[in-house]
């Protein structure tokens, strides 16, 4: 919620009204790998949003809300990062192997 917290902050500053009750819905998954692989789809398409909104920015010369956009654009490229070195554990060691891992 910290993303959110900030985005509705900056959107109150330049004194608009946010939106908070039209979410994404939300894919949990059957199991770990797919919870995993979802997870990867959302950050994916969260990363390329933020994307969009920092070009969308500079081009309005908005470096306020350009600098909160790259700001949490690094946190979920870190995300996906993360995300996709859990899948890769997963491909090396099998799932089993990686939930003994996780249990400590
Ligand atoms: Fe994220």
């Amino acid at each position: 919620m910290k993303h959110a917290e900030k985005l509705i902050g900056r959107i109150i500053f330049l004194e608009g009204s946010p939106t908070v009750s039209q979410l994404n819905s939300i894919h949990i998954g059957s199991s770990v790998p797919v919870q995993f692989k979802n997870d990867c789809a959302a950050e994916t398409d969260a990363v390329k949003s933020y994307n969009e909104g920092i070009k969308l920015a500079s081009d309005l010369a908005d470096n306020g809300t350009r600098e909160l956009l790259e700001s949490i654009l690094k946190d979920e490229e870190n995300h996906l990062d993360w995300i996709e070195t859990q899948l890769d554990q997963i491909d090396q060691m099998a799932i089993q192997n990686y939930l003994v891992e996780q249990v400590d």
